[in-house]
């Protein structure tokens, strides 16, 4: 019992007031928040200017070709680039401004190195490429300086002016047969956002909600409390959480007359106090994770009654406060499996009650929360082929039957299903579409980046691994009905990957000590990329 005469939000400020100190954080909050917007904003003009500057740069060099002023003059704008960076560091005199931005080194050779492929990528004559080359350098500036006033909290610059400056001088001399306006546009955008992207202080949570995208991370609620730093990257950069295991079947029915609800409720509470959406996984899911009982379930009838137990139990426990259900989950057989006769997963519910559990599974979900988003969640969907179009067939048959299907859920645990297929921007985006253009929602689920099947020294697999974040962004992005992306997980140390494929993976946007990888500002990359081809 509370006692009697103690004012709520007294005591709720007392609290959080302890907790931020217990952290370290200064009690200022509020003031310091704004001192490393400053920073990220000073970083992002610096960063600006380093684009123009680079870009003026080939366009000069591409006409007399020398090599060595060329590297002079990159290497200068690099190093105006990291002192400026430093200065703004300095000045905010806060580590979250440096924690929150990538360090100038890497930025600095990221911008060297996407400025010279577009530069390179141009086809046509020197004097076309220079024009065009020439056009970017302000745009890129200008372009960059967007997320300048998304920092100050202004709403942001309008980039659909660069779009226009670019067809009003199109098509640039000697350019018959280059490249067309819109490519040229998607280019210099790209090359902003990647490069705003590096400089930014703002999260992926604030990225994502520019453009609707509900960033998100699965988390294992243990895992968290056990690590500080794991609740200070979910409060800046996740607006979403979805329980990684612990509203799993087992987990939270293991036995018929057993409920374990407690870490559910933990995950549930602790995204209702920052703030955040819970994306409900999973209710059905026939291959894995399902107790003795229900396997050793002999009739339709004992099946259907134990397939409705812990989806009235979850979705009824949560209505209104679980936004979205994966009602079931992986209905398809793997890609290593063999195919069955009529393309569906041979597991017990099907070999029970035939292709309608499905749709069973989905009424008894509508019926326990009439609120709740009903999704479908599926490995490899992003990949066009036989798995994509037989789910499609799937989809369209629930659909044409009426059954209650709000959504799905694309996994993306791109490296690994379909193994060794790491689909670009386009093709993802066109598997969103196909099936947005059916009228539901889709999300990337289950996001990880195995790096598996990349080769190389870490550094440079961490880089290809930073342009398949980027993809995976401005693909949702560019998707309107694309509501969210999830990382199954956050953090390399505790990926599922580790312990599944028995060896060391660095599938996530953040490394063990909690620092960004270019996975994470390839993310942001693909995010803020989203915004400016919005406007
Ligand atoms: C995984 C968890 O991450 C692991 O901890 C657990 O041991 C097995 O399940 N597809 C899904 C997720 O839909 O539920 C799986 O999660 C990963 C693959």
């Amino acid at each position: 019992m509370r006692p009697a005469g103690i004012d709520r939000a007294a005591l709720l400020s007392a609290a959080l007031l302890a907790v931020s100190m217990a952290c370290g954080a200064p009690a200022q909050a509020g003031a310091n928040n704004a001192g490393v917007a400053r920073c990220g904003s000073r970083k992002v003009a610096a960063i600006g200017r380093g684009c123009r500057d680079l870009l003026r740069a080939e366009a000069r060099f591409l006409r007399n070709g020398d090599g060595a002023a060329r590297a002079a003059r990159i290497a200068a704008v690099g190093g105006r680039l990291t002192a400026e960076w430093s200065r703004a560091e300095a000045a905010a005199a806060d580590a979250r401004c440096a924690a929150r931005s990538a360090d100038a080194d890497a930025a600095a050779a990221r911008l060297t190195a996407a400025v010279s492929a577009a530069t390179a990528a141009v086809p046509g004559s020197v004097e076309c490429r220079r024009a065009l080359v020439g056009l970017w350098a302000p745009l890129c500036r200008s372009a960059v300086a967007s997320e300048r006033a998304a920092l100050r909290g202004a709403a942001s610059a309008a980039p659909a002016h660069l779009r226009a400056r670019i067809a009003a001088r199109w098509p640039a001399p000697g350019c018959a047969g280059g490249p067309d306006a819109a490519a040229a546009s998607r280019t210099i955008l790209r090359l902003a956002a990647g490069a705003a992207a590096d400089a930014t202080t703002r999260g992926l949570r604030a990225l994502g909600a520019d453009i609707g995208v509900a960033v998100g991370a699965a988390i294992e609620p243990d895992e968290v409390a056990s690590d500080v730093d794991y609740t200070s990257a979910l409060a800046h950069d996740i607006d979403s959480l979805t329980a990684e295991n612990v509203m799993k079947w087992g987990v939270v029915h293991p036995q018929p007359a057993t409920w374990n609800f407690g870490p559910a409720d933990a995950v549930v509470a602790r995204a209702e106090a920052a703030g955040q959406r819970v994306r409900g996984h999973t209710l059905n899911w026939g291959a894995l994770q399902l107790p003795g009982y229900v396997s050793a379930a002999t009739t339709a009838g004992e099946l259907r009654a134990h397939m409705a137990e812990p989806i009235a139990g979850l979705v009824g426990r949560y209505a209104g406060r679980v936004a979205q259900w994966d009602v079931v989950n992986e209905p398809l057989p793997g890609f290593l499996e063999a195919p069955t006769p009529d393309g569906l997963d041979d597991n017990i519910f099907h070999q029970r009650l035939g292709a309608d559990y499905i749709a069973e599974a989905l009424y008894l979900a509508r019926a326990a929360d009439p609120t709740a988003r009903l999704y479908i969640n599926e490995n490899g969907l992003e990949v066009p082929g036989a798995k994509q179009d037989r789910f499609f067939a799937l989809v369209q048959a629930l659909l044409a039957a009426g059954a209650p299907l709000d959504g799905i859920g694309f996994q993306a645990h791109l490296g690994l299903v379909p193994p060794g297929q790491y689909p670009n921007a386009a093709t993802i985006e066109a598997s969103l579409r196909r099936f947005a253009d059916l009228g539901l929602d889709v999300e990337l689920t289950e996001v990880d980046v195995t790096l598996l099947f990349v080769s190389g020294a870490l550094p440079a697999r961490f880089a290809v691994q930073g342009d398949d974040y980027r993809a995976l962004g401005e693909a949702c992005a560019a998707v309107p009905r694309c509501r969210g992306i999830t990382t199954w997980g956050l953090n390399d140390q505790y990926s599922w990957l580790r312990p599944f494929l028995g060896a060391t993976d660095w599938p996530l946007p953040f490394d063990e000590a909690w620092r960004r990888k270019p996975a994470y500002f390839g993310l942001r990359a693909g995010l803020l990329y989203g915004r400016l081809s919005m406007n």
